[in-house]
């Protein structure tokens, strides 16, 4: 008998990576490897990785050098990176990982199943190529449509956008957008699968269509997609602030199934630093958006990410990001140390903050969040939020689900109420978590 081949994949960085996985997935299965959880039973093993911040980096190798030697007692494991890493190092990565087989960037998913062949009899291989067309979507396979409560679905990649500090549009490429023949399509694929909610995926979705004449808007897309009978929740991640349009923000208001939330990055509350990171907005625009979300779906949870320390930040301007979040006080906050990346603008600015600085700045700026979200948490006690069920909970005695501000709620109820939404007095608000009670499933 032949034995089954097995594959290990580990998956780093943003949703971005998390769903070429899944195609990963898809992908080698066709090519009779199962997936293990194992490392020491894989004949295959593949790293997913991640460049936005040097820590990413760096991990990435410290992971690679387990590998080695593994590679060492079992000449026949065949080792593959992709994704960012691999895209931004492509050769650089076999010179300096010399017990690597294949290197394959963010663009050349169709060409894994070659490479692993070639691997397979002996050939080292690399592939890092853009392939800045539509054709992209195409050429790579989907992911097997399997049920679940909640998916991503892609519907732009690459970004334009080349903010001074992010390695994003080096590693990814040019923004493009799918069609949204083919989101609808998917979108409608996963709902007869009995998927719930589908949150739509882009580095920047807000500027879907704009390159593409005569495609519809995001707007038009959330429309569209909110028609798809079965799905009841509607997410999408990530929005630039500067290119949400008055008609986007007009959806939370017109489509019942859109949630209540939005992942609005602001990265400074500084003008200057704005200026500078090349974001294209200034606090004051930040606000104006943010008000208006708030108008237009009153009690939106609004969460962001900030950068502290990036070239120039002084005190001052420090301290307008603290007053940022103060003012528009977040769900929640995905904050960082600035990180200097090759190839980006920002890394020829002379980076003066110093390390204990930032450390400094980023205790202060996550101390406060914290205490806003456990605030903000504690505010929703008595109210009643629509709650998706997910399934279990992992202590395994209650159920988790997330409501539509996406909140992440434990409730006790039977497992049957799997996704569904159900309504939820909220009883306790934890500092990452809400605890309820259904009031009515
Ligand atoms: N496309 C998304 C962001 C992707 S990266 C967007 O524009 O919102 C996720 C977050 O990582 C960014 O929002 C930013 O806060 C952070 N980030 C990106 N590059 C960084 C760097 N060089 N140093 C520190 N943080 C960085
Ligand atoms: Fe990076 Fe800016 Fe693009 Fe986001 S919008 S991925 S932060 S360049
Ligand atoms: Fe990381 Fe690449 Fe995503 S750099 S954050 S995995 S796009």
């Amino acid at each position: 008998m032949i034995k089954a081949k097995k594959l290990y994949l580990e998956t780093f960085g943003c949703q971005m990576n998390v769903s070429d996985s899944e195609k990963i997935v898809t992908l080698m299965k066709g090519m009779g490897y199962g997936q293990t959880q194992e490392p020491g039973e894989a004949d295959l093993v593949l790293l997913n990785t991640c460049s936005i911040r040097a820590t990413a980096e760096q991990r990435m190798y410290g992971h690679l050098g387990k590998f080695k030697s593994m590679k060492k007692k079992r000449p026949e494991l065949i080792i593959g990176v992709g994704g960012c890493v691999a895209q931004q190092e492509g050769e650089e990565l076999l010179k300096k990982a010399p017990f690597v087989d294949l290197v394959f960037g963010t663009h050349n998913l169709h060409l894994l199943q070659k490479m692993v062949a070639g691997a397979e009899a002996g050939k080292k291989s690399v592939a890092t190529d853009f392939l800045d067309d539509e054709k992209r979507f195409d050429l790579f396979p989907h992911a097997e449509t399997e049920g679940g409560v909640t998916r991503f679905v892609t519907v732009m990649q690459g970004c334009d956008n080349f903010c001074a500090y992010c390695i994003v549009p080096h590693v990814r490429g040019r923004e493009i957008s799918r069609s949204a023949d083919k989101v609808v399509e998917e979108v409608a694929a996963l709902a007869a699968a009995g998927v719930t909610e589908v949150t739509l995926l882009g580095q920047n979705v807000n500027s879907y269509g704009f390159k593409e004449d005569a495609a519809p808007d995001f707007a038009e897309l959330l429309f569209r997609v909110a028609e798809v009978d079965g799905i009841e929740r509607l997410r999408f991640t990530t929005s630039h602030p500067k290119d949400i349009s008055a008609r986007l923000i007009d959806c939370f208001a017109q489509i019942p199934k859109l949630a209540p939330h939005i992942h609005l990055p602001a990265q400074s509350g500084s003008d200057e630093v704005l200026k500078r990171m090349n974001r294209g907005y200034t606090r004051a625009d930040y606000l104006a958006k943010v008000r208006a979300l708030e108008e237009a779906c009153p009690g939106i949870q609004i969460t962001g990410d900030m950068i502290v320390g990036f070239p120039g930040e002084d005190e001052a301007a420090f301290r307008e990001t603290m007053a940022l979040i103060e003012e528009v006080r977040y769900a929640d906050l995905f904050s960082f140390i600035y990180s200097p990346r090759p190839g980006t603008k920002a890394a020829g600015f002379p980076d003066e903050v110093t390390r204990k600085e930032k450390q400094g700045r980023l205790e202060l700026l996550q101390a406060a969040q914290k205490r806003i979200t456990l605030e903000r948490n504690q505010s929703l006690v008595g109210s009643v939020q629509r709650v998706l069920v997910e399934g279990a909970s992992s202590s395994g005695d209650s159920l988790f689900g997330r409501t539509g501000g996406n909140r992440g709620t434990v409730l006790h109820g039977d497992l049957a109420l799997a996704g569904r939404i159900v309504e939820v007095r909220i009883t306790e608000g934890l500092q990452t978590l809400l605890k309820g009670e259904v009031v009515h499933a």
